[in-house]
């Protein structure tokens, strides 16, 4: 056979460490209504509507009153239990009837309750009438059918804690929370918590057991917590309602953790902190990876000032303690006071998430050298912004490299035809700087293309691991029924969960990951195949929200000199303009002076339009008015393909020029050359391919992704076990590229498993079109 594979155990490459972990942000209600295993929504009483417009203190709440019974519900706030949670409810039964209260609805359809299976109640009451009031709680069908019931008595006028235990007799997934007075009285009520007691590790405020599980089989080598935009996005003061992810709000009693805006649009108890997210990281055997705020939310541009930022620094210095100090130290006391005396073994810690600007760029060095005087062990990382390239992205990688980061935190969100492009991206990155932190990437959709792409892509990291540190796909979490952001990796409602293609790739390569990377020759693959698309289509103009006016705009061919004038337009905001103009051009510039009349944003002008799915677009004053964009839509999915920073200003005229030659895009405004890329052709390999050797077990681990349509017949040569009979596992995955999981099919695309048995290190394989395979092979 004349395709060959060559893998040779002896030729030992770089350690592989902790390539691939996850990562958890708090978004699309992935901690509560999630893994968060709580299922009382709202049990303080603290919704607010600056967590969400819709929001109210009674939130998820509704009113009980059955037969002629009469309630009287009012929120008040004097004398709480907890005065960082000052809201409680306070229930007057003035006439019990059938059943005077309130019902809680959960999350999603309900309460997913399990017949024969226990949940633990517990609530904060104080009795505020002259005798003792009895409180009654049922867990329901919606038909009023009671499926467990406990009676509770609060007898003292200071508020006390009441726990009980519920085991249901019926299973039910749209059940309700339902709290009453059977007998006249008035009670104050507050944190009121339903959780199932066979919680993941069965421990006390835990995790929902299904979710967790999924996740620690993925065997993730890190977690990057907690979040994403949710760390960033906030008010500078930790005390108040809105203010930004900060850890210390997070610990302690977790009926004294104060309520927080969640930036995702809803409501964070902060039930699951950071003592949980360690716990729950050294539960799955994954590394914790925290990201603290860096003083400076990019969303709002709110900056601390810079003689200010020393609690900033001290946050992130407490951090370390509170993980791996020994109890003697006062944030070692805390963490041991909570549960757990020994550290928790902190390696990484990352200061920002996708913050750019001087702002950040001028904080970051303060936590830089507080960290690592203090703590030199800590690897410290920095980030480089929410774009693969541009000015920002790269001032982020000057600013860690002048610091001396351990690594830099990338993010992008591509097309799967992007990351196809862009296989290579990392092979010129040195050794010597800081290594990449791929902390956020995925393919637009959940298809089994998309996750074969990024399967495709990495072993592009694999190969790249003298380069590349760290990479976790990302979001990996996503509540059906209250989606933020798509795709993402595993998805759940309040009973089920299922993993996505994209999250048994990352199974795959997290399980066969491998510690040391080999050396792989290949003979007769064939050449790449270049899906090379002339960058040809119209040209149209549009405010972005904007009313603007384009003036003298013009169109030059720059081959032929052919030079054509349009004159001015007048856009209202929404309304486009298509330039008369050739479509067929592959080499001209568009230039034009342009003012913002009315709007926020700024100016886009598509070229190369194709359709409205498939077109190229300049932006400027994107994303809040902020940022100069090079993009490119396919198939309705964008890709940014370079960024830098701007602002416009309404009334000012701007002077325009965009040049296209073939794939090379260059953007200037007033003379000043603000975005230069190249879009590059998709490309795809005859296969693509990495081995390792997982030092635990000794085995030898092979990863072959297949991008084509067609099978390839290769001949595998193991060199230093060619004498040897090799057993082992081979682990397939192939589907209809468009195929994707569901709930009512959560495996149609999974990966198969099949014995391997050879006699001797050379076979004969065929991978199959469209296919991940992975051998895991050991010499018997
Ligand atoms: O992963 C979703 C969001 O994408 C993250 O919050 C943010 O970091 C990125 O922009």
């Amino acid at each position: 056979m004349d395709k060959k594979i060559i893998v040779n155990g002896k030729d030992e490459k770089e350690p592989l460490g902790d390539l691939y972990g996850i990562f958890f942000e708090d978004l699309n209600h992935a901690a509560d209504g999630g893994l968060y295993a709580e299922m009382v929504q709202n049990r303080s009483f603290e919704f607010d509507t600056v967590d969400n417009k819709e929001y109210h203190p009674l939130y998820a709440w509704e009113k009980v009153e059955r037969g002629d019974a009469g309630v009287v519900l009012s929120i008040c706030t004097t004398d709480p239990y907890c005065d960082k949670n000052p809201h409680y409810l306070v229930l007057e039964a003035v006439k019990p009837g059938e059943g005077a209260g309130i019902a809680n609805r959960g999350y999603n359809s309900g309460f997913a309750v399990k017949e024969g299976e226990a949940y633990l109640f517990s609530c904060y009451t104080k009795k505020m009438s002259e005798d003792p009031v009895e409180l009654r709680v049922a867990l329901e069908g919606q038909d009023g059918c009671e499926y467990a019931v406990l009676t509770l008595c609060a007898e003292d006028t200071g508020w006390r804690k009441q726990e009980g235990r519920l085991v249901s007799s019926r299973t039910d997934a749209a059940a309700r929370l339902v709290l009453t007075l059977p007998q006249k009285g008035t009670l104050a009520l507050d944190f009121v918590s339903l959780f199932p007691e066979d919680t993941f590790m069965g421990r006390r405020n835990g995790m929902r057991k299904d979710i967790a599980l999924k996740i620690k089989d993925m065997k993730p080598k890190f977690m990057r917590f907690p979040g994403g935009c949710l760390v960033h996005d906030g008010s500078l003061d930790p005390e108040a309602r809105n203010s930004m992810y900060r850890w210390k709000n997070t610990i302690g009693p977790a009926e004294e953790r104060p309520a927080r805006r969640n930036s995702w649009g809803y409501n964070q108890t902060l039930g699951l902190g950071f003592f949980e997210y360690f716990q729950f990281c050294e539960d799955i055997g994954a590394k914790p990876l925290p990201v603290l705020p860096g003083g400076y939310d990019p969303h709002h541009q709110r900056v601390v000032p810079i003689q200010e930022m020393q609690p900033w620094i001290q946050d992130a210095l407490d951090l370390i303690e509170f993980a791996n100090g020994s109890p003697e130290t006062g944030w070692g006391a805390v963490r041991a006071q909570m549960g757990h005396e020994a550290p928790f073994g902190l390696e990484y810690l990352a200061i920002g998430n996708e913050e750019v600007g001087d702002a950040f760029f001028e904080r970051y060095p303060l936590f830089h050298k507080a960290v690592r005087e203090n703590y030199p062990e800590i690897k410290i990382i920095g980030t480089a912004g929410p774009f693969a390239a541009g000015s920002e992205y790269e001032k982020g990688w000057s600013c860690a490299k002048e610091c001396g980061s351990d690594l830099v935190d990338e993010h992008y969100y591509h097309t799967p035809e992007w990351f196809l492009a862009n296989h290579h991206r990392y092979d010129s990155f040195r050794a010597e700087d800081p290594k990449v932190f791929l902390g956020e990437y995925a393919s637009w959709g959940n298809t089994w293309y998309n996750a074969l792409v990024e399967a495709s892509f990495m072993l592009g990291l694999e190969r790249n691991a003298k380069a590349v540190g760290l990479a976790c796909y990302a979001p990996m979490l996503a509540n059906a029924d209250y989606v933020n952001w798509k795709p993402d990796m595993i998805w759940f409602n309040n009973r089920e969960v299922f993993g996505t293609p994209d999250y048994y790739v990352q199974k795959l390569f997290m399980n066969h990951q491998g510690s040391r990377r080999l050396g792989v020759r290949t003979q007769g693959l064939g050449e790449p195949e270049r899906k090379e698309q002339p960058l040809r289509g119209s040209i149209r103009l549009q405010g972005y929200d904007a009313e603007v006016l384009y003036r003298s705009v013009t169109l030059e061919n720059n081959r032929t000199g052919e030079r054509k004038d349009f004159g001015d337009f007048h856009l209202k905001k929404g309304e486009v303009s298509v330039l008369p103009a050739e479509t067929e051009w592959e080499d001209y510039t568009i230039s034009c002076r342009a003012v913002e009349l009315d709007g926020y944003q700024g100016f886009q002008i598509f070229f190369g339009w194709q359709d409205e799915e498939n077109h190229y677009c300049w932006t400027v004053g994107g994303w809040q008015n902020y940022d100069l964009l090079l993009s490119k839509k396919i198939h309705g999915c964008v890709s940014d393909l370079t960024q830098s920073l701007i602002r416009v200003s309404e009334g000012q005229e701007y002077e325009l020029k965009l040049q296209v030659s073939g794939h090379r895009l260059c953007a200037w405004v007033d003379g000043r050359l603000c975005a230069k890329t190249e879009d590059r052709p998709v490309v795809i390999e005859p296969l693509y391919y990495g081995a390792s050797r997982d030092e635990a077990d000794q085995a030898l681990i092979l990863k072959v992704a297949n991008l084509r349509e067609e099978s390839i017949a290769v001949q595998l040569e193991l060199e230093d076990m060619c004498g040897s009979v090799l057993r082992g596992t081979i682990y397939t995955m192939q589907a209809d590229p468009a195929a994707e999981n569901d709930f009512e099919q959560p495996e149609r695309v999974a990966p198969k498993e099949s014995p391997f048995h050879s006699k001797g290190g050379s076979f004969a394989y065929e991978f199959p079109g469209l296919s991940l395979t992975i051998f895991r092979l050991k010499e018997e």
